[in-house]
């Protein structure tokens, strides 16, 4: 199969291209590369040339991008809530409008396979409960206001020619070539190796449904391949289990302390927005026989065999936590304007 992964140089587009290069998919991404493309490079080049790529902007769509290509596996975009807020027009036109416009350009050309990498956190501030696709979610962030309107866009696009597929994915834990460190596990992973100490803001008990990043992956192969008939036009909730903000720093802190780390729990107040909610993932589960099944703990493990706890000192790099690099983005973009003959 012939995919396009857009934002396959990200997080979680790595180790989705990684894995379809591994079953022997051909793979093109299309990335802006706001985190640079050297993870990518570094594939592309063990790979030959089974892995392609171009820099592009989904904003500004290039229909050559779509020549050749059975399935597209949609990724590229803002990925959370504060880089969305930093910018909520562009967040916008990358999330809402570009995803609408992409799909409508693969169904005109006949690719009828479409699986969107959207976010659990549409079901964030609807109250307490246990939610599954068919709650109805009220979005209130420029993020998630923009997954939803793709999210719909998809949906009405759907018929007999086109499939698209909707992933609320959880948020997600685990190692990738280009790590980001502003997600809660890998968070709590960076703190309790720089510093020692998790704080709980509120003591913790918020629910948040986790997902490691290959399942994630996983998930997206799974709804590659499926029949039309099973995944067309559908939503689902991708995630392993939801967990406790509080669980998920003792399972840190247990698994530095087993590596004769001392890690301290210390209360914090609650910061303003606070996410909170729990879903199912049973319709995943029921209609693809597939269940994200690696735990907070394995991929904890997973990440310390990667981790070099004796030189933390690169985990201070801005690159990976998304709204630190793209203020700093931002900001070399302003001097290049005030001072062109500098640059
Ligand atoms: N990581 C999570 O916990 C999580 C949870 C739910 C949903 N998601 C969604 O999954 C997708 C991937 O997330 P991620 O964690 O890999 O994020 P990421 O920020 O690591 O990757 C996003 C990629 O998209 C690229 N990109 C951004 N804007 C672009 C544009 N306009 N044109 C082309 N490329 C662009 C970036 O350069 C980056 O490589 C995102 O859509 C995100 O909203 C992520």
């Amino acid at each position: 199969m012939n995919v396009l992964v857009t934002g396959g140089g990200g997080y979680i587009g790595l180790e989705l291209c990684r894995q379809l290069l591994e079953r022997g998919d051909t793979v093109r991404v299309v990335d802006r590369f706001f985190f640079g493309d050297a993870p990518l490079a570094r594939l592309a080049e063990q790979s030959g040339a089974t892995l392609t790529y171009v820099a592009g902007d989904v904003r500004e769509l290039d229909p050559a991008w779509l020549e050749g290509v059975d399935a597209v596996s949609h990724l590229a975009g803002l990925s959370n809530d504060p880089t969305a807020e930093y910018n909520p027009e562009a967040n916008w036109q990358m999330n809402a409008i570009a995803t609408e416009r992409l799909a409508e350009a693969c169904k005109a050309r006949g690719i009828t396979r479409f699986v969107f990498g959207s976010s659990a956190s549409l079901y964030d501030g609807i109250g307490p409960g246990m939610f599954d696709e068919q709650t109805a979610v009220q979005p209130r962030g420029a993020y998630s206001l923009s997954k939803k309107y793709a999210e719909d866009a998809l949906l009405r696009l759907g018929d007999a020619r086109f499939a698209p597929v909707v992933l609320r994915q959880g948020t997600v834990y685990g190692w990738s070539p280009r790590m980001r460190f502003d997600l809660v596990v890998n968070t709590f992973l960076k703190d309790a190796a720089t510093v020692g100490k998790l704080y709980l803001h509120g003591g913790g008990w918020q629910w948040r449904p986790l997902v490691d990043v290959g399942d994630v992956a996983r998930a997206h192969i799974a709804c590659l391949r499926a029949s039309a008939d099973l995944v067309g036009g559908e939503i689902f909730n991708v995630m392993q289990e939801n967990y406790q903000v509080r669980q998920l720093a003792m399972l840190v802190a247990g698994s530095l302390s087993l590596r004769g780390r001392v890690v301290t729990l210390e209360e914090a107040p609650l910061p303003k927005l606070v996410r909170d909610y729990r879903m199912s993932n049973l319709k995943l589960t029921q209609r693809l026989g597939f269940t994200p099944a690696v735990t907070v703990l394995e991929s904890i493990d997973a990440m310390l065999q990667e981790l070099p706890l004796d030189d933390v000192g690169w985990l201070a790099n801005p690159r990976w936590y998304n709204i630190a690099w793209m203020s700093l983005l931002e900001e070399v973009h302003a001097a290049q304007r005030a001072f062109p003959t500098i640059y």
